[in-house]
């Protein structure tokens, strides 16, 4: 690996994830989205592979699981087994493992694949980076296999009710700078970007086509009341300050931990008094050309 590469891997937030958040996470992903795999991606054969990369909890696994025949087998694969549930619930058609995305896989899952699935791995990843992990994980799949990214971009923080403070929740929307910094900064937590990023053109130059991206903005439902956003932004609240917390013991970043739980305090109350935020969820897919393309 480069020195470049080190260090984009070394500014990812390392965090302790607390597998109920991320449940609840699924939860609102999946409305937001309408689907757990992209309508355009087949997945009829009884027989399917599906791999979920940095599985966490596995609530996208298991959920797809109980919309396939029990004959199909799913894997979910983390670099650590934290918010893995525990073994003796797994359905006998699904297994956890352990492994790092941007590691060669062992022979026996390369190309083994009908669809590998990534959902919210990334902070912030550079176009580079993040071209390294997709070639990677393509070794994973089968000829005519199918790739599928999501990923939350485009954060954004309002008020609802004039003359209330939101300076707290944009504290901790600042304090994610250091995982920002990245040359030509592609998918994750990043704020409002105007520019076309042109994703799609990083699975195509790798070689996968019928490529598509969607992206839905979690305002996309209706939520009269705004319960909804209210919980979706706790929870995010929530993410980001256990992001926070992985910064308290590197030398000279400012963060201590009651700082942040001042800050937890005040954005709780922030939101108490209608701040809320919106962020994109972004899916893109592709396939594997078929053997017959080349
Ligand atoms: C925010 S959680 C998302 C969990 C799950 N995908 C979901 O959507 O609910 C991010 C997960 O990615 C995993 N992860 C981060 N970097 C990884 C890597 N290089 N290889 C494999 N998993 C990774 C983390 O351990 C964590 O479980």
């Amino acid at each position: 690996m480069s020195d470049t590469q080190d260090r984009d891997r070394d500014l990812q937030p390392r965090i302790e994830e607390i597998p109920e958040r991320q449940d609840e996470q699924h939860i609102i992903t999946t409305e937001t989205l309408g689907f757990l795999i992209h309508p355009n991606i087949a997945t009829t054969s009884p027989t399917a592979k599906i791999a979920d990369i940095g599985a966490g909890s596995g609530s996208w696994l298991l959920d797809v699981a109980k919309s396939l025949p029990s004959t199909c087998q799913l894997t979910g694969f983390d670099i650590t087994p934290s918010a893995f549930p525990p073994p003796e619930t797994w359905p006998s058609n699904l297994s956890f493992k352990l492994h790092d995305m941007f590691l060669p896989f062992p022979a026996s899952e390369v190309g083994a694949y009908d669809v590998v699935a990534v959902r919210f791995t990334s902070s912030v990843a550079a176009r580079e980076e993040w071209a390294r992990s997709i070639a990677n994980l393509m070794t994973l799949l089968k000829p005519g296999g199918w790739l599928q990214w999501i990923d939350s971009c485009n954060f954004a923080l309002y008020n609802s009710t004039p003359g209330t403070s939101r300076a707290a929740c944009q504290e901790i929307y600042d304090g994610l700078d250091p995982f920002r910094h990245k040359a030509d900064p592609v998918i994750g937590l990043m704020m409002r970007e105007a520019r076309n990023l042109r994703r799609d053109d990083v699975f195509r130059g790798l070689g996968l086509v019928d490529v598509h991206e969607d992206v839905f903005s979690s305002d996309r439902l209706q939520d009269i009341e705004g319960k909804a956003r209210d919980k979706a932004t706790r929870n995010i609240m929530v993410c980001f300050l256990a992001c926070l917390e992985g910064l308290v013991a590197v030398e000279g970043s400012g963060w201590t931990n009651e700082r942040i739980e001042r800050l937890r305090e005040k954005a709780m109350k922030e939101i108490d008094e209608g701040v809320y935020h919106t962020l994109d969820q972004v899916c893109i897919i592709g396939r594997k050309p078929d053997a017959a393309y080349h």
